[in-house]
């Protein structure tokens, strides 16, 4: 099973929260694709971010495109269900856990909640394939994945992400550094030492 967990990187969410969702709350529709989602934590982690941030109202044009290769071809159904054991969700906040989680009905099991549930779409997809899922995306997530790449394959994945984005869409990497050279000047870095970037136009 893909290593990941729950608010696994809250300084990016905290990143995104305060940077991207001011701008992208503007847009009719918000398009955040999930690239290498694993099982869920994360695609669910950034949907409770939105709602967090923003009322139900406007949570309801939040689409989170989760995907994964998925080798187990397991996620779609876990993903699905939302159920979680009560480790996997050691370190939600408390308060957190309180808002978006329900009895699952099995012990030591917990069930995110049918309004987050519905915000994510999850679809089994191979990032080398280097079609978009969609376009007009308003933020990718793409964390710890493209670390399995080799540097080519990366620079063909970070052209296609910025192919897939909406003008002035955002992005998120593992990439603490910097950018491929060949990809540093199709986006600006939002804030001095984060992970968040911005497609500038092309054209
Ligand atoms: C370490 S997990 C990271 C999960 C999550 N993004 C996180 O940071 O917690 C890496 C994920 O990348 C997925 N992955 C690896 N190669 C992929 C590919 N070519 N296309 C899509 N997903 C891929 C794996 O299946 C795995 O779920």
């Amino acid at each position: 099973m893909a290593f990941t967990y729950f608010f696994r990187d809250q300084p990016v969410l905290d990143l995104i929260a305060q940077h991207a969702l001011p701008d992208l709350a503007t847009r009719r529709y918000i398009n955040v694709w999930d690239a290498g989602c694993a099982y869920g934590p994360e695609p669910y982690s950034i949907a409770i971010t939105f709602r967090e941030n923003m009322g139900h109202f406007l949570f309801r044009n939040v689409r989170i495109y989760a995907t994964d290769i998925d080798e187990s071809q397991h996620f779609g159904d876990i993903i699905a269900r939302g159920v979680y054991t009560e480790r996997e969700v050691g370190r939600v906040p408390k308060d957190i856990l309180a808002r978006y989680f329900e009895p699952a009905g099995e012990p030591g099991h917990v069930r995110v909640c049918a309004e987050i549930r519905g915000a994510v779409r999850y679809q089994r997809y191979d990032l080398l394939t280097l079609e978009p899922v969609r376009t007009e995306v308003g933020l990718i997530v793409c964390k710890n994945v493209l670390l399995h790449f080799t540097p080519e394959q990366r620079v063909a994945v970070l052209y296609m992400f910025h192919k897939a984005l909406m003008p002035g869409g955002y992005l998120v990497t593992e990439q603490t550094q910097k950018l491929p050279p060949e990809i540093e000047p199709l986006f600006r870095r939002v804030s001095g030492a984060g992970q968040l970037f911005q497609k500038l136009s092309t054209d």
